[in-house]
């Protein structure tokens, strides 16, 4: 298949950008993906872990929902733990019925890789020193190496879905972008080990020590995180310290079942909150963690991607189908107020939950008068479940 020209030219293989090429190609829209990483590198990075109840209809609806259905483990509710106790937030009693997948964002990246093989579409992994040019004019293009080569793509538009330190946002002129940041002064410290969950449902916790959640990627493979300092070294923490600091964090009976072995994966990550506005700039857009990062408290980061790429894949579809740029000109709009609300959930839940100093202090106070309010009034449970299991899509 000739390279030179395409639709839609995708940069990043990530989630948004594969799941974009997918939506696109099932309505005819023509798509080219350039990766900057090996296939399988993409595919073994362990990050996001929940789907929200939208991102699951979705892929069932676009044919993705087979092996989620069959492997992902549908959750009903999860706990939050402080003050010593433990109080099951009832996801699926306060939201009408809707629930959370597990389901790992290796899997759904697996899933989405064999969807575009499949399709025979083209992908170029391993394309090196992407740039763009001419976004701002009719002509766009994209300049690429792939095995040593030097290749150009002409194309009608770009989607920037290449992640944190992609090339996209910054291919925008300082002057056109605003960018709203917040970092926090902690990391967390995930792990990850094939033994069974504690619990079979997640628990997020508060303690005096720091934060702790409690996930899973199946029942035989447990996901953990821990709250550490921004400075932290990785080989301070050898697995022993990890899983004895878990068990303090989630408390006696999380401890009491908790089966411990040796990690297959641990990491860092700092937390913060981002957000560039508008999300596009003349034929370039941006969708994913190249526009926004939410901090993983809550599990926005991924589901937020989705949105993106749905609100983007429809605004293409109805200028190559009907010839309405109406959706694509919105389209930064559309996609920010959702994002601001994602951006605000995960923001407070982070608030909510870390250590933000001494325990003494008002900070400490205010944390816990919220957590009690929050397990005692249905209306606080209730708005904390909808966010969780994510806000309808039309409401934005
Ligand atoms: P990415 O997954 O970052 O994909 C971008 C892709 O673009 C990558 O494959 C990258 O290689 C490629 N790329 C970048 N630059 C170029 C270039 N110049 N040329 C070509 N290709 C390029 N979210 C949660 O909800 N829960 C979590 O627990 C969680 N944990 C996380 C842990 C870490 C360490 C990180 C980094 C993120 C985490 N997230 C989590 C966030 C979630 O993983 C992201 O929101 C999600 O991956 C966004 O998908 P994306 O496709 O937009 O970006
Ligand atoms: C996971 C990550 C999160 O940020 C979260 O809120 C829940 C689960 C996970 O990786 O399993």
């Amino acid at each position: 298949m000739a390279r030179d020209r395409t639709q839609i030219a995708i940069i990043g293989a990530g989630p948004s950008g594969l799941l974009l090429a997918h939506l696109l190609d099932r309505a005819g829209v023509e798509t080219l993906v350039l990766e900057r990483h090996s296939r399988s590198y993409v595919e073994a990075r362990i990050r996001a872990g929940v789907l929200e109840q939208g991102t699951v209809d979705l892929l069932a609806e676009i044919g993705l929902g087979e092996r989620m259905g069959r492997e992902g483990l549908p959750h009903k509710g999860f706990d939050l733990a402080f003050d010593g106790g433990r109080h099951r937030i009832d996801l699926f009693g306060l939201t009408g019925g809707k629930q959370v997948m597990v389901y790992g964002q290796t899997e759904l990246t697996k899933d989405l890789g064999d969807a575009r093989q499949r399709s025979g579409a083209p992908i170029v992994y391993e394309a090196a020193d992407v740039s763009i040019h001419g976004a701002d004019g009719q002509a766009p293009f994209l300049r690429y190496v792939e095995t040593g080569k030097s290749q150009e793509v002409r194309c009608d538009f770009i989607a920037a879905c290449d992640g944190a330190h992609g090339v996209g946002r910054r291919s925008m002129p300082a002057g056109e972008v605003r960018t709203f940041e917040r970092v926090y002064p902690f990391g967390w410290l995930g792990i990850l080990a094939e033994v069974p969950p504690c619990s079979h449902e997640l628990i997020y916790a508060r303690h005096r020590r720091g934060f702790a959640l409690a996930s899973m990627r199946s029942m035989s493979r447990s996901r953990y995180y821990l709250q550490c300092a921004i400075d932290e070294k990785l080989e301070d923490w050898p697995d022993e310290r990890i899983w004895e600091e878990l068990k303090i964090r989630l408390g006696p009976a999380a401890a009491a079942h908790m089966k411990v072995g040796p990690s297959i994966e641990k990491s860092i990550a700092p937390l913060r909150s981002f957000v560039a506005e508008p999300m596009g700039w003349g034929r370039l857009f941006l969708a994913g963690d190249a526009a926004h990062i939410v901090p993983p408290t809550g599990a926005k980061g991924l589901n937020l991607a989705v949105s993106d790429v749905r609100i983007l894949s429809r605004a293409f579809i109805a200028y190559f189908k009907k010839g309405d740029r109406a959706l694509i000109d919105r389209y930064s709009k559309d996609c920010l107020a959702r994002v601001w609300k994602a951006v605000r959930f995960s923001w407070w839940m982070t608030q909510l939950m870390h250590r933000l100093g001494e325990e003494e202090s008002f900070e400490a106070r205010v944390q816990q008068a919220e957590l009690s309010y929050l397990v005692g009034s249905h209306a606080a449970a209730q708005a904390l479940a909808e966010n969780y299991v994510g806000l309808p899509f039309t409401e934005t």
